[in-house]
């Protein structure tokens, strides 16, 4: 990609060269100013003090070795040394038609570097809830912010299918039914049915994990059935079996309703056979070593601030552990993928694991040293009394539940805005529900993720201010004023920039567009869909405002008026690609 802002850095990079200044200084910003100036350079102060020169004249010397370039209409000292820049309308204009193209002129960094991207980890046989949205909605977006920029990136929604719930949930059916086949000794085959449903696992796991908390006897029976799980009695495999199929189908609904695709649906349990093969090499390496009767592996540092505990690989009881699919997994990823990268995104409480599983897997070289592991904790979704969400009756809320809210307030919020009358049913609820994920979406998006933030129901489904459905809103009166300039017959062509002097909005509006290929390409260098968020709000914002202050279809003047059209044009496409990053669409009508 060579954006204008690069261009523009470039070319002042090379005239600090020139003058035998540090070239880093060069770098050129858009200025929150665009009355005073499009750019600006504010590198001549520290240059000066380098060479121990006078600022103002060190900017001289830059601006006479930029002023030779045409792309320039105006350079301008400001103050101490600022060197103010604005490019002449058809570089704007030439950059900004970028955004028409396929890719909208963000290139390809990636270069088909594969990336792979842990953002799901819902567990089998509980049910999903709001601790589960924002892995989905910033992994989702990273994933195809990274696949913009032409990686090769794929999301994995490593399952929770290994742990001791699964042992819980069969320990309590044994209680329940111990005349299930699956329970018989020496039985082999079993009925191909689900002895269970959703319904009946969610009543199941919270009764399991109550009996278990309240009764150490009873926790003890649910570890010894997560053993025979993992070290594979018949009875017990087939009806985990049936209880992942039957999680998985919940799992794939309440993800497709968000909007958020899978490219391998792989779960903890699908490294069980890696893993004996692993220790065994890990031992060999004096890596994995007993400790009170289990197996880990130690990871601390002498320079660690903080004390980093032992990965434990085999319980006292031989269960693997968390840890221990992690590790398997990247053994996995390496032989099947040999990735540049490995994404988790994680409640940032997990933090710890991850530094003991990162440091495992780079010490035995399960993944070799130039791949790069990341781990992108996200913070806590707080209900407006500012505590971790919760459920009115304070308990928490299932994902579905969280959905389903969200939509009804969506059709209250568009009904207020006179938007459901126009269309049938079925529209009206395709409608509702675009909003409400955008309205979920975005106001977990414009935050960093790192960061906790407030679950507003009712301000974020708004259709005013910094919301999802607010840029919804924009895009679709764009997309209607297009469709009515076609049918009018009214054409936009390239080659629209008038002769006269642009207005500011229009100057403003061009000049936000040129920006769209670092700004998507900012979520990739800073892990963050939140400046891409930002963008787009301030796009429409720009848009709006441009759209206020100057006529487009009753402009007189055909030249304009097609000019303005463009703009409307590249506005559309850098929204609709730029809300897809994001993992939001559109409604056609509103
Ligand atoms: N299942 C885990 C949990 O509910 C999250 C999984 C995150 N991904 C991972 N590779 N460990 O806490």
């Amino acid at each position: 990609m060579t954006s204008l802002l690069q261009l523009l850095t470039e070319k002042t990079q090379n005239a600090f060269e020139a003058n035998d200044l540090d070239s880093n200084l060069g770098t050129v910003r858009v200025s929150d100013r665009p009355d005073l100036a499009q750019f600006q350079c504010n590198g001549a102060m520290a240059a000066a003090k380098q060479a121990g020169k006078n600022p103002r004249a060190i900017a001289a010397d830059i601006v006479s070795k930029l002023e030779k370039n045409e792309i320039f209409e105006k350079l301008e000292i400001a103050g101490p040394g600022f060197i103010n820049i604005n490019v002449k309308p058809e570089i704007l204009y030439k950059y900004a038609l970028k955004s028409l193209e396929v890719n909208l002129g963000v290139g390809n960094i990636g270069k088909g570097a594969k990336v792979i991207f842990d953002y799901g980890g819902p567990n089998v046989a509980k049910a999903m809830h709001v601790g589960h949205l924002r892995s989905a909605i910033i992994g989702e977006s990273l994933k195809r912010a990274y696949n913009f920029a032409g990686y090769d990136a794929i999301g994995d929604i490593h399952l929770g299918d290994w742990g001791t719930q699964m042992g819980m949930v069969i320990s309590e059916l044994e209680i329940r039914h111990p005349d299930w086949p699956y329970f018989r000794e020496n039985q082999t085959d079993f009925p191909k049915d689900s002895p269970i449903t959703l319904q009946d696992l969610e009543e199941i796991y919270p009764a399991a994990s109550a009996a278990c908390k309240q009764n150490e006897d009873r926790l003890e029976q649910a570890r010894q059935a997560t053993v025979e799980l993992q070290n594979g009695r018949p009875g017990y495999r087939a009806l985990w079996q049936h209880m992942v199929d039957v999680s998985i189908e919940a799992i794939k609904a309440n993800y497709e309703k968000l909007n958020v695709h899978f490219e391998l649906w792989n779960g903890e349990a699908s490294v069980h056979d890696l893993i004996s093969p692993m220790v065994k090499k890990l031992k060999e390496d004096n890596l994995a070593v007993a400790s009170d009767g289990a197996l880990v592996m130690h990871v601390a540092r002498d320079d660690d601030s903080k004390e980093i505990p032992p990965l434990i690989l085999y319980k006292k009881d031989g269960a693997v552990m968390y840890g221990t699919t992690d590790l398997a997994t990247l053994l996995e990823r390496e032989k099947y993928f040999q990735p540049e990268k490995v994404t988790y995104v994680v409640d940032k409480r997990q933090n710890l694991h991850f530094e003991q599983v990162f440091r495992a897997a780079k010490a035995s070289n399960i993944t070799p040293g130039k791949t790069d592991l990341t781990f992108i904790g996200y913070g806590t979704m707080n209900g407006t009394d500012g505590k971790p969400f919760k459920t009115r009756e304070g308990g928490v809320m299932k994902l579905e539940d969280l959905i389903k809210t969200s939509h009804e307030k969506a059709l209250q919020k568009m009904s207020e805005a006179n938007i459901t009358g126009k269309f049938d049913e079925k529209q009206t609820n395709d409608i509702a529900h675009k909003v409400s994920i955008a309205a979920i979406k975005f106001a977990d998006l414009q935050n960093h993720p790192n960061s906790d933030y407030i679950f507003d129901l009712d301000r974020m489904t708004s259709f005013e201010g910094k919301t999802g459905p607010y840029l919804l809103y924009q895009t679709v009166r764009i997309n209607s004023l297009l469709e009515k300039a076609d049918s009018d017959g009214i054409q936009s062509h390239n080659n629209a920039l008038p002769n006269e002097a642009l207005e500011l909005q229009e100057i403003e509006l061009l000049l936000h567009i040129t920006q769209f290929p670092e700004n998507s390409l900012g979520v990739v260098k800073s892990n963050s869909p939140h400046i891409l968020a930002d963008y787009l709000y301030k796009l429409a914002q720009n848009f709006s405002s441009f759209y206020s202050n100057c006529h487009i279809m009753s402009e007189k003047n055909t030249q304009r008026r097609q000019f303005r059209l463009m703009l409307c044009q590249m506005t559309r496409a850098q929204m609709i690609a730029g809300l897809g990053i994001l993992g939001i669409d559109v409604p056609e009508k509103m």
